[in-house]
């Protein structure tokens, strides 16, 4: 009853809240409520406060609201984001098997329970959780009848190695094509309580953080990079480096440049790109669109996209099969991904022995200063720095951003890596891309 009339008096806006640096509007107000409860615990009523000067210093508050149409816009482009870096979320086919699913996911239950797209079922998946035999007949119930549920809630539990119980809410909501065929299900997955709640949300948030970085790098990395004549050097060194081998990898193929590269360099060639990130793989993907709709012949029977990780390479042998490719190309990739040394060990699987590696990578020397001043110089030659202007300071902040998570390794352990990794290197160019990456190219023992 306290705390009921305690809500009411904070919404009227003469509640207190201590300052704390303006954030969001939802932690503002979780502040808010927390600071009436602990309020409240102390003297058994809430102590007087001022939301509206807290609520002032908000950031946009005084500017207006979004117009109407520029509002559809907008919240059109921000439902992809939701679903792409929100709760963990999936969406299965017409039949129950995996399509996709948002890092969330990936990070919880796909990377722990090794579940795979186009793959797994939806029952594979029901096995893993508590009492796996009362949700698969609830499951053939709620789902083996028409009409099909709209919507369906359960509540699901798993025991997982690294946070414990996970309480969670299941929400299915049915997708359906134009001819309202229900073509697939979106299936959200609330968590409602966890043994190690603060081990996994700093885990998620970690995860969203590197997504985003990614994601919206994707959105200039093209505008800048295909500008600029350092970044096409590099690739057309790579793949003249890989010139006459006809079964390659591109690993971490950002926005498919190198691949369109290898397609277009030999009609013979075939190529896996391998690229975890959405907003990229999405772009390599219609790049292919285009190539293939501006030249009338087929590139993608000769392109298979993988949407995963380097380092999980080994559970797909049935899509890349260990020792069958002549090449792999990794331009700018081992410095970002988590563990250089097993990434390396899984490429030099799927080579065959003889097979060549040709990578570039940053190092503990590189100067991001050096090649950003570089980039700018470029741009401004052509012209055309100021209309990418907000581009090109926002690829500047991703690489801030990612300071923390990217791997600054010596020349010396990248070589190590390499040779560890089973290769011997064949060539070592100590300097390229504006002295930014050393290019390494190496035979498979
Ligand atoms: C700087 S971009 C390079 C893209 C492309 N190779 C190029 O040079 O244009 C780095 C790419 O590595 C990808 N990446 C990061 N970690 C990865 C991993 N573990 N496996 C595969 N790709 C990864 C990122 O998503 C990003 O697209």
């Amino acid at each position: 009853m306290a705390k009921k009339k305690a809500t009411a008096k904070l919404k009227s806006s003469e509640a207190s809240v201590t300052k704390t640096p303006a954030k969001s509007v939802s932690t503002q107000r979780k502040a808010a409520a927390d600071n009436v409860a602990a309020a409240i615990q102390l003297s058994g009523k809430p102590e007087p406060v001022k939301v509206s000067t807290a609520k002032a210093q908000l950031p946009g508050i005084s500017h207006q609201p979004t117009g109407p149409e520029e509002s559809w816009r907008q919240s059109l482009a921000a439902r992809v984001t939701a679903f792409e870096h929100m709760t963990p979320a999936y969406m299965l086919d017409d039949n129950f098997f995996f399509l996709d699913w948002n890092p969330a996911f990936d990070e919880l239950f796909a990377k722990p329970l090794k579940i795979k797209r186009r793959t797994t079922h939806g029952g594979d998946f029901i096995a893993e959780l508590v009492n796996p035999v009362a949700i698969l007949k609830r499951a053939t119930q709620v789902f083996d009848k028409e009409p099909k549920p709209l919507v369906d809630v359960e509540s699901l539990q798993l025991i997982s190695k690294k946070y414990g119980k996970l309480d969670f809410r299941k929400v299915a909501v049915q997708v359906t094509d134009d001819d309202a065929r229900v073509t697939a299900w979106t299936v959200y997955l609330n968590i409602e309580s966890c043994e190690r709640a603060d081990l996994l949300w700093a885990d998620l948030e970690r995860r969203l953080e590197s997504e985003l970085n990614w994601s919206q790098y994707a959105v200039s990395y093209d505008k800048l990079l295909l500008n600029f004549p350092e970044y096409q050097n590099l690739l057309d060194g790579l793949v003249a480096r890989v010139s006459g081998r006809q079964r390659c990898l591109d690993l971490g193929a950002g926005t498919g440049n190198a691949t369109l590269r290898l397609l277009q360099s030999d009609e013979r060639r075939e190529v896996c790109a391998v690229e975890p990130n959405h907003a990229m793989a999405k772009q390599l993907i219609s790049k292919v669109e285009q190539l293939e709709n501006s030249t009338s012949s087929s590139y993608f029977s000769r392109v298979q996209i993988l949407k995963e990780s380097i380092l999980r390479l080994d559970e797909f042998s049935r899509i890349v099969r260990p020792g069958s490719y002549d090449a792999a190309l990794m331009m700018n990739v081992l410095y970002a991904v988590d563990d250089p040394q097993k990434c390396l060990q899984r490429v030099a699987a799927l080579l065959k022995p003889g097979g060549v590696l040709v990578l570039s990578t940053s190092h503990r020397d590189t100067s991001v200063d050096n090649l950003f001043a570089t980039l700018a110089a470029s741009l401004k030659a052509k012209g055309l720095f100021e209309q990418l202007r907000t581009n090109f300071d926002d690829a500047r902040a991703r690489h801030e951003e990612m300071t923390a998570s990217i791997h600054r390794d010596t020349k010396a352990d990248i070589r190590s890596f390499v040779e560890k990794a089973g290769f011997k290197i064949t060539e070592w160019c100590d300097s390229a891309y504006a002295g930014a990456v050393v290019i390494v190219q190496a035979e498979k023992l």
